[in-house]
């Protein structure tokens, strides 16, 4: 019988070396007792079997060099298959130590110094600085917003594809912090460019199991043979199951020159984090792996509908964008005519909720906001009460 999963206990992670909490006061020194919502994982515990695993492990007193057995390309096979009816062989599978590690291996295998890599900002800002430090050379093809949602630019994308120096493009689908799940039609679209122009696609997927209803994830590389012969996906358990910590990812590439050249920038094999092992093994193995992500995805759903709903009634100058995926929300404060600075100041000092302000993304992410929803119902209630409250206290008008 699957079991049910509970979200609404708030267990307090101080002193657990997390980031997200342990570090706030150093993020957020103006106001140390701000909520965070800022580092993107989740204030929810892991499937029990995945702690059950660590906590067997760890009863054995050597942790050593530790590798991933062959089962796990049969787990990563299973999981494609089960989620997003892609058939894969597991030969196709490598590991990095998490999906940043494989992103700056793809920048340095597939574009040399001084060569063009394409993002797609505003991004999850590793993107530009893997390409920035490794010196390459930034092609920016900045997402439009319709009215609606975001959009690519691919008339720009075609145009940057097209300088015989663009090598690669680097996908982040579903996109954070936009919350896209793209389209078929606009994963071809996106494929055609680089197919036409030779360029290749790291394809990172790290939050394409949290989708909402109506939104169907698709791995670009599944569109045909053509399209996975150019890309590499890079995929995890990690935002899933709230392991980030653990590092481990699996990497997807059908095409076999592009994995050999993509494992020659590691250097050497890749030895895996133990307790990486551990996780990801028990994460995708478990029997009630889908129902976890189901009852999860449901529930970051009434997260997002209590924001937008309080927002929309107390603060209306702040527009939660409709999430297609993802526990990051992208809050549109434009109509608060203020600068980013002053954005932040109202976030953290007056409504005591610790952000990451949207130009941490790209240019054109000023004016926004990206807010962790990942954390219990009372949480996110609280906070959206703050946040009207302060709004309220700084006179905004209540009416747009
Ligand atoms: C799009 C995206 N890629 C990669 C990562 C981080 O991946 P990892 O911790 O496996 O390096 C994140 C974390 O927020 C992310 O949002």
């Amino acid at each position: 019988m699957p079991m049910d999963f509970c979200f609404d206990e708030f267990p307090d992670r101080y002193g657990t070396y997390s980031y997200k909490w342990d570090c706030n006061k150093l993020e957020f020194p103006q106001r140390p007792d701000a909520t965070p919502m800022w580092v993107a994982d989740m204030d929810f515990p892991c499937l029990p079997g995945i702690v059950k695993a660590i906590t067997e492990r760890a009863a054995h007193p050597i942790y050593g060099y530790s590798a991933m057995p062959a089962q796990g390309a049969e787990l990563v096979k299973a999981w494609q298959k089960k989620r997003n009816d892609w058939d894969i062989d597991p030969a196709w599978v490598t590991y990095t130590n998490g999906v940043v590690t494989a992103l700056s291996m793809a920048v340095r295998a597939f574009a040399a110094e001084g060569e063009g890599v394409i993002l797609m900002s505003p991004v999850y800002y590793p993107f530009k600085n893997n390409i920035v430090h490794n010196h390459r050379a930034l092609r920016d093809c900045p997402m439009q917003f319709d009215g609606e949602r975001w959009v690519v630019n691919f008339a720009l994308l075609e145009k940057l594809a097209a300088e015989p120096s663009t090598k690669l493009l680097l996908l982040c689908s579903p996109h954070n912090p936009l919350c896209r799940v793209f389209t078929r039609e606009e994963l071809l679209q996106i494929a055609e460019i680089c197919l036409k122009h030779n360029v290749k696609i790291f394809s990172d997927e790290i939050h394409s199991d949290l989708i909402f209803q109506g939104h169907k994830h698709i791995p670009i590389a599944s569109l045909s043979p053509e399209i996975a012969d150019i890309t590499i996906t890079a995929t995890a358990p990690s935002k899933t199951f709230n392991i980030a910590g653990l590092q481990m990812s699996a990497i997807i590439t059908s095409n076999p020159e592009l994995r050999e050249q993509f494992t020659a920038a590691l250097g050497f094999d890749c030895i895996a984090s133990l307790f990486g092992v551990v996780g990801f093994m028990a994460a995708y193995g478990d029997p009630d792996a889908e129902k976890y992500v189901d009852q999860l995805t449901a529930y970051l759903w009434g997260n997002y509908e209590v924001l937008d709903r309080t927002l929309k009634a107390s603060a209306p100058g702040i527009r939660v964008l409709r999430p297609e995926a993802t526990y990051l929300m992208w809050l549109d404060c434009r109509a608060l005519g203020m600068d980013d600075e002053a954005i932040e100041r109202f976030f953290v000092e007056e409504a005591g909720i610790g952000i990451e302000m949207g130009n941490l993304f790209g240019d054109n992410g000023t004016g926004y906001v990206r807010m962790n929803i990942g954390c219990p119902r009372s949480v996110i209630e609280s906070c959206a009460q703050r946040i009207a409250q302060a709004y309220h206290a700084h006179g905004f008008p209540t009416e747009f």
